[in-house]
């Protein structure tokens, strides 16, 4: 296992706090670490990149097919030249750690356990059945379209509103253009994904530098996938995120002014199983902090999830029954099972 993996604390380390009285309290639905066995742990990825200005040029076909081919085989991949402007990336980064950078009770005014609640800040939480810490606090908000929901996001920092909305507008149109590409890569009409696309939620993740607990490893994020279409995570330069990839762990170092594309759940289900809900993990840095912004997206409550019905055939039966968003999220809260299993419950029963 590399030095950097999951940070190994020593037992006699200092408990941060007692779940009871700080703010680790919060429990994920992710209740089920994947065994993993035989895998790598120390394997430097390549990570596919995609030059998205070729999406606008007169081989976009040939982009469509390298976005394709990318989300078929890794489930995931970095994209540059998206169109967002450098400052706006550095500013919602700046603003990012300004806003974690603020005394305690300033943050915790947006703590919630409620998944429903348009801005929630969730804490670090000691899972101690397993034994693990996990150190990522998040900020996560609705923040589609913008003008709906700033009024409700943090006004402290004062820049925060502001930058974030600009960030949040730029990144809506990268995720547009990327799921019209994705589309046609199925051999589905380019407007199919977005046709059920509604919100975008956003997820402003801080990983403290090597934060120590009385538990035996701490993890930044625990393996898991997103519950979305696709998920943009804009990283800033500290490394962190490793992905699954042929049965390893890879790692995806942050590439300058590119974003990191991940296939979701919904994306599986629709794509029939074709394009793979990527598995991936953050670990903690021990001596910088971290902070990455996930932008989440995801389709309108009623949508009919569903595999494609152009990509269900007899060689290619549908692997999944028709669902709701709805019907997923609620399910996605209520079951407690390992996130990549929370698609089986939806399995076709021919399967
Ligand atoms: C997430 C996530 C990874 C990272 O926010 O869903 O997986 O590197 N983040 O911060
Ligand atoms: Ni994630």
């Amino acid at each position: 296992m590399s030095p950097t993996m999951l940070q190994q604390v020593d037992a006699h380390h200092r408990s941060l706090s007692e779940p009871k009285n700080g703010p680790f309290t919060y429990t994920d639905p992710v209740s089920e670490v994947p065994t993993l066995s035989g895998v790598d742990t120390s394997v430097d990825g390549s990570t596919p990149i995609i030059d998205m200005e070729g999406l606008l040029g007169p081989q976009r076909s040939e982009f469509v097919k390298q976005i394709g081919h990318a989300c078929e085989k890794n489930g995931f991949f970095a994209v540059k030249n998206h169109g967002i402007p450098e400052m706006k990336i550095n500013n919602m980064l700046d603003t990012a750690r300004d806003f974690f950078h603020l005394p305690e009770e300033e943050r915790l005014k947006f703590r919630s356990s409620d998944p429903n609640s348009i801005i929630r800040l969730v804490t670090g939480f000691q899972d101690k059945t397993r034994n693990i810490f996990v150190s990522r606090q998040s900020l996560k908000f609705h923040c589609h379209p913008v003008e709906d929901f700033k009024n409700q996001w943090p006004s402290t920092p004062p820049a925060f509103r502001e930058k974030v909305g600009e960030y949040c507008a730029s990144v809506r149109k990268v995720e547009v253009a990327i799921l019209e590409a994705i589309s046609e890569s199925l051999g589905l009409k380019r407007d199919y994904i977005g046709k059920i696309l509604k919100g975008h939620y956003v997820s402003i993740n801080f990983y403290p530098a090597c934060q120590e607990s009385e538990l035996d490893v701490t993890y930044g994020v625990r393996t898991h996938t997103d519950p979305t279409l696709i998920t943009i995570l804009m990283q800033d330069d500290v490394p962190g995120l490793q992905v699954i990839n042929d049965d390893k762990w890879i790692d995806v170092n942050p590439i300058p002014n590119a974003v990191v594309v991940h296939v979701g759940d919904m994306l599986q289900a629709l794509s029939n199983c074709r394009y793979k809900s990527l598995l991936h993990q953050a670990i903690v840095n021990c001596e910088k902090e971290r902070v990455s912004i996930a932008s989440y997206c995801y389709p309108s409550d009623d949508a009919e999830i569903g595999p494609a019905k152009k990509l269900i055939d007899d060689d290619h039966p549908a692997i999944y029954n028709d669902f709701t968003y709805k019907e997923f999220h609620e399910s996605m809260w209520r079951v407690k099972c390992s996130t990549a299993k929370r698609l089986d419950l939806f399995k076709a029963e021919s399967d």
